[in-house]
């Protein structure tokens, strides 16, 4: 038997590409910066897989050029960049890697946290550039505590709650807001489940976990960054486009709110223009929460375990569209 073949958009860890190479015939774009999107559509045409990065686009238009494909395996917890009706229409199944990245991305939404209440990247570039002329001073570089402050936790999922988590460890308050009930991170830590402007208005940290999907999309808008007290932190590291930039800007340079960490931005890449990039009072990251050398090597293999699952015929661990199961089986593709 033939291996099947798999086209993989981005040099994944080590480990999981041995595995790949083990049971697939592969190939790799060897590339740092993503396939242009005409690369993915003529590089699908002939394969059984695909393994994507959340940069890539995998949409209808894709998925039409495709007719041996049969799963996607994607390297991120998050799916917002693949159509999965669209998949689950054609009976291809698609899977994700989470879990393995849940406390990591937690600890960067705290990194953020801590960077901006204590100012270590303002403090960092003041030393740096020479303006550290006085020993010691009350003022200099005075931040916020964070011990005893409130915590605002919007979407309290897997990832929310490894944020909630690591706030017990500084008797915050904590605070959620989700849509579907979270019994576990009351019971655990105590927090207290509020709407979103109750969070907005009460919390001196917010801190955003949700999915990106059209529900979302903005959800922090100019009138909710206006409930924020003007001594409040806004930390995002879901997806750019849960929050409207253009009124985050508007937030920070008019003193609404004190300050934002940003892991994600509403254009990745964001230009180096991007107003947000001129503020003292905002941290920045290139989309990097997960990115532990640990949890990447891990996320690696998953994409793997989930192809090799499927192609043995088994269901894949992190199966996001189980419908499709009933699809293909209706459809005898194999
Ligand atoms: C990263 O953003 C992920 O979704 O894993």
């Amino acid at each position: 038997m033939p291996k099947p073949k798999i086209y993989v958009t981005r040099k994944l860890p080590e480990r999981g590409l041995q595995i790949i190479r083990k049971h697939f015939d592969m190939e790799v774009w060897p590339e740092y910066a993503p396939p242009p999107k005409k690369t993915i559509i003529e590089k699908a045409k002939n394969v059984d897989a695909l393994a994507t990065l959340l940069s890539d686009k995998i949409d209808a238009e894709v998925f039409n050029a495709a007719p041996r494909l049969k799963i996607v395996s994607q390297l991120a917890v998050g799916f917002d960049n693949i159509d999965i009706t669209e998949a689950t229409k054609r009976g291809i199944y698609v899977t994700n890697t989470p879990e393995v990245l849940t406390d990591t991305t937690a600890d960067f939404a705290w990194a953020l946290l801590m960077a901006l209440a204590r100012r270590v990247v303002e403090a960092d570039k003041y030393v740096r550039t020479g303006q550290w002329k006085v020993g010691w001073h009350p003022d200099m570089m005075a931040g916020r505590d964070i011990y005893n402050a409130t915590i605002g936790v919007v979407g309290a999922g897997r990832i929310g709650y490894a944020v909630a988590k690591r706030a017990t460890g500084f008797s915050m308050k904590i605070l959620f807001y989700d849509v579907v009930p979270r019994p576990e991170i009351e019971k655990d830590f105590g927090a207290k489940k509020v709407d979103l402007d109750t969070l907005l208005k009460e919390s001196d940290f917010v801190s955003i976990h949700v999915p990106l999907m059209k529900e979302t999309q903005h959800l922090i808008n100019e009138q909710k960054l206006k409930l924020m007290k003007k001594t409040a932190y806004l930390i995002n590291n879901s997806r750019g486009p849960v929050v409207d930039e253009k009124a985050l800007y508007k937030a920070l340079k008019e003193g609404w709110i004190a300050g934002a960490g940003l892991d994600v931005f509403e254009q990745e890449p964001t230009p180096a223009d991007n107003p947000l990039l001129k503020l003292d009072n905002v941290a920045v990251a290139p989309h990097i929460s997960s990115a532990s050398i640990e949890t990447r090597s891990k996320m690696g293999e998953m994409v793997a375990e989930n192809l090799v699952a499927f192609f043995e015929g088994k269901k894949p661990p992190n199966l996001l569209n189980a419908d499709v199961m009933k699809v293909r089986q209706l459809s005898k593709q194999f």
